[in-house]
């Protein structure tokens, strides 16, 4: 390490390795800047001075340019060889950082730096399904936005490479590294911890706090401070995947009015849209959309919608102006060659917008125009925008390069960085998706506020997804697709609590649950907790049962994809199931499940044969069991003409 000379913002070293760190494409000389910010906050960067690289755009710009400041609360030394950087508290010489304890690795696609930590009660590192404080019992936490369903050990949708430390006297503080590679962090019982990243620059924010809301306060002053949300958003919503026509949406509303349930706002998923391409709504069974969002608005209530970034690229040409005004405007993200990459996600397949280019935005924000001047919706829900996509990297697969398998992955999901997600050598505006990936939907939530501000000139309410450091300054988030269990409800409670440390303090978990299906007990208890999440929106996956259609007399045409098996059950019989498995061997095993179609006059009936499934002669021996089922329809909701629960009786022989 050379001398620490002055510079305009702080003091500036070079760092030279003395021996070669055998990393592919190693970087042997650095620039060091140190910079003291403000009272409370540090800031470090460890850089290439020989070229370029990249760095995070969007955050942070308003806080950079402060002059080194005097008499902080923080003193920081150096070690020169191998160098190393000890942090202490000056009003008690408490360590908080030191950087000493391992090697400083920077090559091109790995940097590495270890820490010992002050103590062992650390929070943040999201967005992972943990409790308030990590483990760090030899673990690790791997962040990579991911369309994941929440549950231990995964990288979630988010990425947040804050923590913050609590000291055990009441003081605390907190560290940022502004980095939005992918990023593997290893938690160590020392306490320590080992930063990986596999690109960028290090970028070291520390915040002194003291208090643990001080440096809460001192993060948010670099990552930007929440949005102000509408009031309306801090009601009660209520959606679900499976709401399939205004009819139904409505009838959803009158019930929850005959109830006497508060209920602000009414959400539609994806059913709304014409073919699930979004812009678009379904002409029959969503045919006056507009008029069910008016018909809201007389009510006093908001109406909110999905609106996932996949932008369907096959439909024929002229007939559906996202995708066709797009590829005129050259808005969507390129493969490694330069054509449109296409991926698939619910419409079939689609093409991506970029959000980092400005011309991607003025697009973006004339589709929400044109859409709004239709259907006057009062925010918007953007899903789907880690981005996910259904097949790996694209339609056409990804090349072979150090982009797609870097030399060192960080433990994610799927074990590859594209898994489910777009091919790292893809091209976006500001650099390859290798680098950007973790910015798709902060960069769609920008776009996104930015749209609705214009179109309505009022406080943006946007729902994302996918997170990053500043999310919280365009949009509020919901910790995906939870499970209807009590142990999901009580991670929503660390989960949520979390993303205020993260500075996206409008957030909720699905109540009841998403997937599966709730019980009572369960959604009662999930109402009673939401109340109490700053976003409280009911939402649940479609029923299990692909959809259900109810006709007598008709002639319909079902859509019949090669992966859905229409079934259709006559009224009046019940049919036994059970959950499939590889063997009938295994799935004999599993729980069994009821399909009970209710006749007109509302009764089924139907019956199960079971023996050993081997033996011989077992009906002539008696060796089987044999179930008679009977439903009688107890009680009906008024205004929907389907009966909710039925009395089924068994008869056992
Ligand atoms: C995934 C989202 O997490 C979920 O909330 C939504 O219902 C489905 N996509 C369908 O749009």
């Amino acid at each position: 390490m050379g001398p620490l000379l002055p510079t305009e913002k702080g003091r500036r070293a070079t760092l030279t390795r003395s021996a070669p760190s055998y990393l592919p494409r190693d970087i042997s000389t650095l620039q060091l800047d140190v910079m003291a910010e403000t009272l409370g906050r540090l800031h470090l960067t460890l850089k290439d001075p020989a070229s370029p690289r990249y760095e995070v755009p969007f955050i942070t710009s308003q806080t950079r340019g402060h002059k080194d400041i005097q008499n902080p609360l923080y003193d920081v030394d150096f070690q020169p060889d191998p160098f190393g950087f000890i942090v202490r508290r000056k009003s008690n010489g408490r360590v908080l950082l030191n950087t000493t304890v391992g090697p400083l690795l920077f090559a091109d696609q790995y940097l590495q730096l270890s820490t010992s930590l002050a103590s062992s009660v650390i929070s943040g590192l999201g967005e992972h399904y943990t409790p308030i404080t990590l483990d760090l019992n030899w673990s690790s936490v791997s962040l990579w936005n991911r369309d994941m369903a929440p549950h231990r050990s995964a990288n979630l949708y988010g990425s947040h490479p804050f923590f913050l430390v609590q000291e055990g006297d009441g003081q605390a503080h907190g560290v940022f590294l502004l980095n939005s590679n992918a990023m593997e962090v290893f938690l160590q019982p020392g306490p320590a911890l080992t930063w990986v990243t596999v690109g960028g620059i290090l970028d070291f924010y520390i915040f002194l706090g003291p208090s643990p809301q001080s440096v809460v306060q001192q993060y948010h002053e670099v990552i930007g401070y929440p949005m102000m949300p509408p009031y309306w958003s801090l009601g009660f919503h209520l959606c679900r995947w499976g709401y399939t026509s205004t009819n139904i949406t409505r009838t959803v509303v009158q019930l929850m009015r005959q109830a006497k349930i508060p209920l602000d706002v009414q959400w539609n998923d994806l059913d709304y849209a014409d073919q699930r391409r979004v812009f678009t709504f379904d002409p029959q069974r969503f045919e006056d959309l507009p008029q069910m969002v008016k018909d809201f608005h007389q009510l006093g209530m908001k109406y909110v919608l999905i609106l996932d970034p996949g932008i369907s690229s096959a439909s024929p040409p002229g007939s559906y102006k996202p995708f066709d005004e797009g590829l005129k405007r050259g808005v969507f993200i390129k493969n490694s060659t330069g054509q449109i990459l296409i991926g698939k996600v619910w419409p079939g397949p689609t093409a991506f917008p970029d959000f980092t280019n400005p011309t991607t935005q003025d697009w973006w924000m004339d589709c929400i125009r044109v859409f709004h001047s239709k259907v006057p919706v009062d925010g918007l829900w953007i899903d789907m925008n880690e981005p996910s996509n259904f097949v790996q990297g694209s339609v056409d697969g990804c090349p072979e390069s150090d982009l797609e398998k870097p030399p060192y992955t960080p433990v994610v999901i799927g074990s590859q960085l594209n898994s489910a997600t777009l091919c790292m050598s893809a091209q976006q505006y500001l650099s390859n998706h290798y680098n950007l990936h973790n910015l798709y939907g902060l960069t769609e939530a920008i776009a996104t506020h930015s749209a609705l501000l214009k179109v309505k000139s009022t406080r943006p309410f946007v729902l994302s997804r996918s997170s990053f450091p500043g999310l919280g300054r365009f949009s509020a988030h919901w910790t995906g697709d939870v499970r209807s269990d009590w142990e999901q409800l009580r991670f929503s409670i660390p989960g949520v609590l979390l993303f205020g440390l993260y500075g996206v303090p409008l957030v909720g978990a699905d109540v009841c649950g998403f997937g599966g299906d709730t019980t009572e007990e369960l959604c009662v208890r999930w109402t009673q907790l939401g109340a109490f999440y700053p976003f409280m929106r009911n939402h649940n996956d479609k029923p299990n049962a692909g959809e259900a259609y109810y006709s007598k007399g008709q002639y319909i045409l079902f859509p019949a994809p090669l992966d859905t098996i229409n079934v259709h059950v006559r009224e009046g019989s019940i049919i036994p199931q059970q959950l499939p498995a590889l063997t009938s061997t295994a799935s004999r095993r599993n729980p069994f499940a009821l399909i009970v179609a209710l006749s007109e006059g509302n009764w089924a009936k139907g019956d199960l044969f079971w023996d050993d499934g081997e033996s011989l002669d077992t009906f002539e021996r008696g060796n089987y069991s044999y179930v008679f089922f009977f439903a009688k329809e107890v009680l009906t909701v008024p205004g929907l003409e389907l009966p909710m629960t039925a009395m089924i009786t068994v008869q056992w022989s």
